[in-house]
């Protein structure tokens, strides 16, 4: 009940602005959000970068209702791209097609994922297309295969495994030889489209991976489930699957424990670092996964002091 509170509340323009304006959601959202501009997200990239980590950039956003705000947010991600080449850390960017404009009008989004991903081609980088609700998963497909007509590395794209058309999807994926980041979904489905029971969820993500890891390129294991992260080390041991055939992704601030334990254990690592203005819809879908990130928080910004932890503007 709290989750579906939680996401419904994502869902919601008018809280957006008022979270926006507050000091205390700010400091809130500071935990899994690395700042409000390019500048704090490349530093943590290079932070990152440090621990032998490497990252994919989101400029916050999605949804834009406006051509102006979808165009905003396309010479944002190209001012990202140039940044994150300046301070010599891996060109990846993730960027969501509703806010490139796929509610206003498919052509526009089109063209502004287009220039997105031929700054970052020129800048040898990678640009993955996040997967939003059920509603724009086979318009993203669509557009994954338009904007990648050639077996095309610099171009990958979002599989959940709580939509029961995933593996029909990752079958499809994996004879196109497309780059697949394996992800649970953050999103509240109709049972028609997608498993209501977590364990179903879980074991439907163990067999898409499985897939992924033997057939896959390069697939992106994106989640911090320890079950499932432990069961792929395994299974990549078992089968022969050499440590540099795939990695594991995980958010910013999310189990840095795990992410540090892997890293130093010799596995590859990638962290998804949002920032921007316009978290709160991201800070709400944290937050439904696990509700008892909302006393931690809490607890963790009064101990530390609201003003130290706030976002800066
Ligand atoms: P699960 O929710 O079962 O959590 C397993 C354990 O991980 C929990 O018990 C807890 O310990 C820890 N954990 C999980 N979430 C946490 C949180 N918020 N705070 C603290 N601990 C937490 N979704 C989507 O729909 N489209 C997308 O494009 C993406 N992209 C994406 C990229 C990357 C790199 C990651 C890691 C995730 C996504 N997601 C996503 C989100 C994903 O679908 C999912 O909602 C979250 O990863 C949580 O699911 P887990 O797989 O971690 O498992």
């Amino acid at each position: 009940m709290l989750r579906k509170t939680l996401l419904w509340l994502s869902r919601q323009p008018r809280i957006w602005r008022f979270a926006g304006t507050n000091r205390l959601a700010r400091s809130v959202a500071s935990r899994f959000v690395a700042g409000q501009s390019p500048e704090s997200a490349v530093a943590a990239a290079v932070a990152l970068k440090a621990k032998g980590i490497t990252t994919s950039l989101d400029v916050l956003g999605e949804s834009v209702s406006e051509a102006a705000a979808a165009d905003a947010a396309a010479a944002e991600y190209r001012t990202v791209l140039d940044r994150m080449a300046a301070a010599d850390v891996e060109v990846n960017v993730s960027v969501k097609p509703t806010q490139m404009g796929l509610d206003l009008d498919p052509a526009l989004c089109e063209r502004n994922l287009q220039c997105i991903i031929d700054r970052a081609r020129a800048l040898k980088g990678f640009v993955r297309l996040d997967m939003e609700s059920s509603a724009y998963t086979q318009r993203t497909l669509d557009l994954f295969e338009r904007l990648r007509p050639e077996a095309d590395g610099g171009v990958g794209v979002v599989i959940q495994a709580a939509l029961r058309r995933s593996t029909e999807d990752v079958e499809h994926l994996i004879s196109r030889s497309a780059r697949v980041r394996l992800c649970k979904g953050a999103y509240l489905e109709p049972a028609a489209v997608a498993y209501p029971e977590k364990a179903d969820v879980d074991a439907h993500y163990q067999r898409l991976m499985e897939r992924l890891l033997v057939s896959g390129n390069y697939p992106g294991i994106a989640t911090h489930d320890e079950r499932l992260i432990r069961h792929a080390q395994r299974f990549a041991e078992s089968n022969g699957i050499g440590r540099e055939r795939f990695e594991f992704q995980m958010l910013y601030g999310v189990r840095r424990d795990l992410q540090d334990q892997l890293r130093s254990a010799g596995w590859r690592v990638r962290v998804y670092v949002p920032f921007g203005t316009q978290w709160y819809p991201y800070l709400m879908r944290r937050l439904a996964e696990r509700p008892a990130n909302i006393a931690f928080i809490l607890g963790s910004v009064i101990r530390e002091g609201i003003s130290r932890r706030s976002i800066p503007s």
